[in-house]
């Protein structure tokens, strides 16, 4: 079996979809490897490196021509994969909710597709679960960026000229990305405080040193559906939430919000006259920036300054990490492949009635068949 490893072509991507470990290792299962030349370039790995590993370098015509399997990082467009071979499979992050008009594309051009971030939550599934992967360095980097942004000290500091107190973090959504943001912002020296909807996270926001803000006593509060995820609050939640968060954010100096419900848009936490309670000089992260936001004026790929607070809102926030964030996406994506690899065929073998399989499969066979786009078409 081929595989071939695609140069990104998304703006704001500088991830790749192999490294030369996962390329060295998907050639000891059997397979051959062909990387378009300058795909490493965003994450500091040079063609030679690829080379070393094993793998062919070559223009994306010649990396595509006779490839049973591509992997990316985003989807590319049909488009971009000129002369792919009928039943080839494509496996990358698919954004089929966002991309549906490209996955019926995928679907009429006879390619099998798979979408990694469908991956399900299953214990099985642990070691391919990019959401988790690449959201664990988001949480990282929006910690650091907003002390970068941000005008004084996070740690207190006792000094002959006088003390300087602890910054004050608040993490708004304790999932992958805020539990590595808390951690962060407490290794740096800041006092953390956080809250999400679902209770299970209130004793691992206190087990990472953090302050719990939650809402009690509400009535109609489910917080947790299936697989784990946050669900849609009653009305009369999201109004108690709200005068908790005003009270709370007024003294806060950094804000981190990473809110997010499957299938939804992002919903919204912070509000514009929430932000004029604010210090000048306080700074939001709002990681869901992407999907809707979290927070009212924040902007996609900008750092408006709002009341004298500064509001980020980077684009592809692992993207910002791309070495890391590489190596851990390359290896779930091997993961994946080494779980389905049949050693007597030297190939992959996806048996459709595989929990994982039907979970993550968007097209094939000529057509849409992934049961969540069929009801949403
Ligand atoms: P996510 O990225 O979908 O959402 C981030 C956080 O925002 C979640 O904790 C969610 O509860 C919270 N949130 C949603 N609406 C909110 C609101 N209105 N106010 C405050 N917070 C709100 O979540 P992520 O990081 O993908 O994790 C979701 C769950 O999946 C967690 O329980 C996690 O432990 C679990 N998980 C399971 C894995 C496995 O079994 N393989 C792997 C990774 C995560």
């Amino acid at each position: 079996m081929r595989i071939a490893v695609l140069r990104e072509t998304a703006e704001a991507e500088r991830r790749v979809a192999a490294t030369p470990e996962t390329v060295k290792k998907l050639i000891a299962l059997g397979a051959t490897v062909a990387v378009e030349s300058g795909a490493g370039d965003g994450a500091n790995i040079s063609d030679s490196a690829y080379s070393d590993a094993g793998a062919t370098v070559d223009g994306r015509d010649a990396t595509i021509a006779g490839s049973d399997l591509i992997l990316g990082v985003q989807g590319p467009d049909v488009g971009g994969l000129r002369g792919i071979k009928s039943g080839a499979m494509l496996v990358a992050i698919l954004s089929p909710f966002a991309r549906r008009e490209e996955i019926n594309t995928y679907a009429a051009s006879g390619l099998t597709t798979m979408a990694m971030e469908l991956m399900p939550r299953i214990t099985r599934a642990q070691s391919m679960d990019v959401l988790s992967s690449q959201s664990n360095l988001s949480g990282y980097k929006a910690v650091i960026d907003a002390a970068e942004s941000y005008g004084r000290a996070f740690p207190m500091m006792m000094t002959a000229a006088g003390t300087i107190s602890a910054a004050r973090v608040f993490v708004m959504g304790v999932g992958v990305a805020g539990l590595q943001a808390i951690a962060t912002a407490r290794r740096l020296g800041a006092l953390v405080s956080a809250t999400d909807v679902r209770a299970a996270t209130k004793e691992q926001i206190e087990s990472l040193g953090a302050k719990a803000i939650f809402v009690e006593a509400v009535k109609g509060i489910e917080g947790e559906g299936s697989g784990g995820y946050a669900t849609e609050m009653s009305d009369e939640y999201k109004a108690a939430q709200a005068a908790l968060v005003s009270s709370h954010i007024a003294k806060q100096d950094i804000v981190i919000t990473t809110a997010l419900i499957p299938g939804r848009p992002a919903p919204r936490l912070v509000s514009d006259a929430q932000i004029a309670t604010m210090r000048a000089g306080s700074v939001i992260v709002d990681l869901a920036v992407e999907s809707g936001g979290n927070v009212e004026g924040s902007v996609v790929g900008a750092a408006p300054v709002v009341h004298g607070v500064t509001i980020i809102g980077h684009r592809n926030m692992p993207s910002r990490l791309a070495a890391d964030a590489s190596a851990l996406y390359s290896r779930n994506l091997y993961n994946f492949i080494a779980a389905f690899w049949d050693k007597d065929a030297a190939t992959v073998v996806f048996p459709a009635d595989d929990d994982i399989v039907k979970g993550v499969t968007l097209t094939r066979d000529g057509a849409v068949v992934h049961e969540r786009l069929a009801t949403a078409a």
